[in-house]
């Protein structure tokens, strides 16, 4: 199966193009043109400047996307070859979904191709089936997805049956990342700049931050306390510009200790036998590490499995690995009824 993935939902216009077949999805081409360097200056994203970008970029990305998996063959004829084309329906920010769903729309329209509507959580989930052989995958499983708007916890009974079983009753973890780091005067997009600040760090200040929600019994997190925390923190200390590596090593830990612990907790009380690592935040090393040895550790019965660094962030191929499984459900979209939704449900 060959499907064209297509994703607007925030601040990367991408397009990609994905072959599903013997168990197992090869990436054909990955285009991602990201707005970072514009929305850098505004200390985040401007929803109207990213959906002006997206209007702009969306139809190269996919040209470009199309030409790269064709090789030699031209795109116009290529295109003759796709089974599908996928695109993120929501969450996300409105004007920015709905570049991407009338662009997939007007082309599935005009190439008389199937279209599917993707929820950009369980794309995220699927990131993890790219160059894995999902022939082994052990279920039931558990998925963290932590992202710049989500931090969710999935229980995965069946391939393409994803319930939500935790959520974030405020900010999501990437959210808390990027103010933490505006705080610390560290830039934008704030994950990847607390992470390089932590790894610089020689004096860790341990545990000055509190670890939210970490008594609760059910499977919520909360980490607009934290924030809060750490400006306090800072307030108090007048020489924190001397210990900014440090204070982002505490709260990088804070973060990760809290999404570690209640991770271990859901798959304990689901009895998984494979958990999942999914979205943005999952490029952080020291996340990705921790919680693979926190498996190891306390369930060494269970897998574990998350997506190559390459699939965390934002991107298409992902869009069009999670819409190879709704194909295999016949979850297909009508042109005439597929609308974006900022909140979509999963
Ligand atoms: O999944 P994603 O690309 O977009 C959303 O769906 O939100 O996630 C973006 C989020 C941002 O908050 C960014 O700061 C965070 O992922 N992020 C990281 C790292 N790389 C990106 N957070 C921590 N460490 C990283 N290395
Ligand atoms: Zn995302």
């Amino acid at each position: 199966m060959l499907i064209l993935g297509i994703e607007t939902s925030c601040d990367e216009t991408a397009a990609a193009v994905i072959q599903a077949e013997n168990n197992q999805i090869e990436v054909k081409s990955n285009i991602i043109s990201s707005q970072i360097d514009i929305h850098r200056q505004y200390g985040g994203v401007v929803p109207e400047v990213a959906a002006r970008e997206h209007a702009v970029n969306i139809i190269p990305v996919v040209q470009s996307a199309l030409q790269t998996a064709a090789g030699e063959t031209p795109a116009t004829e290529y295109v003759k070859q796709l089974d599908a084309i996928a695109v993120t329906a929501g969450p996300g920010l409105i004007t920015s979904l709905i570049v991407g769903v009338e662009t997939a729309k007007t082309l599935a329209f005009a190439w008389q191709i199937p279209l599917i509507g993707v929820n950009h959580i369980k794309s995220h989930f699927y990131a993890n089936f790219i160059n894995y052989d999902w022939r082994h995958l052990r279920l039931p499983a558990i998925a963290l997805t932590v992202s710049g708007g989500h931090t969710s916890l999935m229980f995965i009974t069946a391939l393409n049956t994803l319930e939500k079983i935790g959520d974030t009753r405020d900010d999501a973890a990437g959210e808390a990342f990027d103010k933490a780091a505006q705080m610390l005067g560290l830039g934008y997009p704030g994950g990847p700049a607390i992470a390089a600040a932590a790894a610089k760090a020689t004096e860790p200040i341990n545990n000055k931050l509190p670890r939210p929600m970490l008594q609760n019994k059910d499977l919520d997190f909360s980490f607009s306390g934290l924030k809060t925390a750490l400006l306090y923190e800072l307030k108090k200390d007048k020489t924190w510009r001397d210990k900014i590596p440090a204070y982002a090593a505490e709260f990088q830990q804070a973060v990760i200790d809290v999404l570690i612990a209640k991770t271990i907790k859901a798959a304990k009380k689901h009895q998984a036998k494979t958990i999942f690592l999914a979205g943005g935040v999952s490029a952080n090393r020291e996340l990705r590490e921790q919680l693979k040895k926190a498996v190891s550790k306390q369930l060494p019965q269970t897998d574990f499995q998350l997506p190559d660094l390459n699939y965390c962030t934002d991107n298409a191929a992902m869009v069009a690995a999670a819409a190879c499984f709704q194909a295999s459900q016949k979850q297909f979209s009508a042109w005439e009824e597929l609308t974006a939704d900022s909140n979509l449900e999963l």
